[in-house]
């Protein structure tokens, strides 16, 4: 699979991917990274997790991939035909703010993408998707639509259980992406987030969707989201 670093993109074999991303307990893929920060983001505050940023754009990511410290890791590759060294390595995704054919693929129940998520993530592996309230607006999807879609598309991958709240300018302005910081300062400061549990066994049970507060949601991902700091 194709790594950038700077200004150079390297293959990287599954052998020393292996060998290097065994060293780590918990790893997070970012898929969609767009910059980067979210997982530079994560790799400073978590030495201890390798933090995987994947983004079909190479440009975007040569900056971070730069600065960032060894166990951050950026990928150019399409979420819609993630690499198989992937495999089984992530025990969380996030997707944050996507769009064109990564938010197709979410609201599409695209296979591709399920079946990726689903091969990338192991059992027990938490995905946290953020949409741009915005953006769904903008393709005439409204955010009810956009829940049961997404819905589906994360029953496919394989993953039991979604809740689901809002976020407003205040969790914007905190998270620490690109996107998430032009949507709270923008003119339509509302997202969308999305939180869901791969199931250790599938069972064939229609996948629930629950309300919850964003305080709730906050415990869950409290790992990985930093709200005092930015990248
Ligand atoms: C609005 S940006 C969000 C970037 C970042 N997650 C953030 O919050 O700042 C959406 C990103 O999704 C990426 N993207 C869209 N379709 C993709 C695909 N099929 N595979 C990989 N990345 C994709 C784009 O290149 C872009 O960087």
């Amino acid at each position: 699979m194709d790594t950038i670093y700077g200004k150079h993109v390297h293959v990287l074999d599954a052998a020393n991917f292996h060998a290097h991303a065994s060293r780590y307990r918990e790893v997070l893929l970012d898929i969609g990274a767009g910059d980067g920060r979210y997982t530079l983001h994560t790799a400073r505050r978590r030495p201890e997790c390798h933090a995987i940023g994947l983004d079909a754009c190479a440009d975007g990511l040569r900056k971070s991939s730069r600065t960032a410290p060894p166990n951050a890791l950026y990928l150019v590759a399409n979420a819609l035909a993630l690499p198989k060294e992937l495999a089984n390595i992530a025990s969380h995704v996030t997707i944050n703010f996507p769009w064109g054919s990564l938010l197709s693929a979410l609201l599409d129940t695209d296979q591709a993408l399920a079946a990726g998520l689903r091969a990338v993530t192991r059992p027990g592996a938490t995905l946290e998707i953020r949409l741009n309230m915005g953006a769904l607006a903008e393709i005439g999807c409204p955010p009810e639509a956009a829940r049961d879609q997404v819905r589906r598309t994360l029953w496919n991958a394989g993953f039991s259980e979604m809740r689901t709240c809002s976020l407003g300018a205040t969790e914007l302005r905190t998270f620490p992406t690109t996107w998430a910081k032009r949507l709270a300062y923008g003119r339509d400061p509302r997202g969308l987030l999305l939180w869901a549990n791969r199931a250790r066994k599938h069972r064939h049970e229609p996948l629930t969707t629950r309300y919850a507060s964003i305080e709730s949601l906050r415990g869950q991902q409290g790992v990985y989201y930093a709200p005092k700091g930015a990248a």
